[in-house]
């Protein structure tokens, strides 16, 4: 998809504090276009879920975040979580029904859809993720690489405008790593992936936000971050290597 100038996230001084008083953002501010691709890096601890969770109102800070033109507030989480699905780092924590189909189909019956519309996504969810004919089987005997298929399956079935990614290929082999890549390429959302996986985001997306201690360091084109050796080499990250010269 090409990317417009329209923002479909906006981020205005974002700040936030987990109950046990640990400061996990801090004044973040930042836009995303329709259609873009986005990546946050940044070392352990950097703040790159703690963002991503903010996305949907799974978490909520001070500052404000604002998501198709509808800032995030209760009134307004349904519809955000219609517009905004996350995909976890943990696929266990994403499935916990019966079958896969069932997990894909949780969402589609949340948002109130007919019986006939609800089975019709599951399908193309389940194609889409590269998993048809899997449908019937349970979450825990999907192999790893499969679960997160899944995972993902059940946030495209909610067809949101925004996809978020923690960590999408993390744990993986690296096979499963390229098909969930080409995966997550294939498809049309705008996208925030945080990742440390760095090769995939210079694959993946133009552009990248650099966190580190809950403070955005740099916001900017992909491969002037990536490749800023200095600038990634202080904030405890590496160049990727088809940058190093
Ligand atoms: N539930 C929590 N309670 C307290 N502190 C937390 C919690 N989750 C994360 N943190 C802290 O918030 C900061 C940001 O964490 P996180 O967003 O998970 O970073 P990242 O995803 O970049 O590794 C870290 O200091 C982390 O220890
Ligand atoms: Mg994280």
């Amino acid at each position: 998809m090409s990317t417009t100038s329209r923002p479909v996230i906006q981020i205005d001084s974002l700040s936030f504090k987990y109950p046990d008083g640990t400061v996990a953002l801090r004044d973040v501010s930042f836009r995303v276009n329709e259609g873009e691709c986005v990546g946050v890096v940044g070392p352990n601890g950097a703040g790159k879920s703690t963002l991503l969770f903010h996305l949907n109102g799974l978490l909520r800070g001070r500052g404000s975040v604002v998501v198709d033109g509808l800032e995030v507030s209760e009134q307004t989480l349904k519809a955000i979580r219609k517009r905004v699905g996350i995909v976890f780092q943990d696929p266990d924590d994403q499935l916990f029904s019966a079958t896969v189909a069932d997990d894909i189909a949780f969402g589609p019956l949340s948002m109130r859809l007919p019986r006939d519309e609800v089975d019709a996504r599951v399908g193309q969810a389940l194609k889409e993720a590269g998993l048809d004919g899997q449908g019937g089987k349970a979450p825990h005997h999907l192999s790893f690489g499969q679960k997160k298929k899944a995972a993902l399956a059940a946030i495209l079935a909610m067809r949101p405008k925004i996809i978020a990614l923690d960590e999408p290929t993390s744990n993986m082999d690296p096979r499963s790593r390229r098909a969930f890549l080409r995966l997550i390429e294939s498809l049309d959302a705008t996208k925030v992936i945080s990742t440390h996986d760095i090769d995939s985001v210079l694959d993946l997306c133009g552009r990248v936000l650099l966190l580190d201690s809950g403070e955005l360091i740099a916001d900017g084109e992909a491969r002037a971050i990536l490749g800023d050796r200095r600038l990634m080499e202080s904030h405890g990250l590496e160049v990727p290597s088809m940058l190093r010269s």
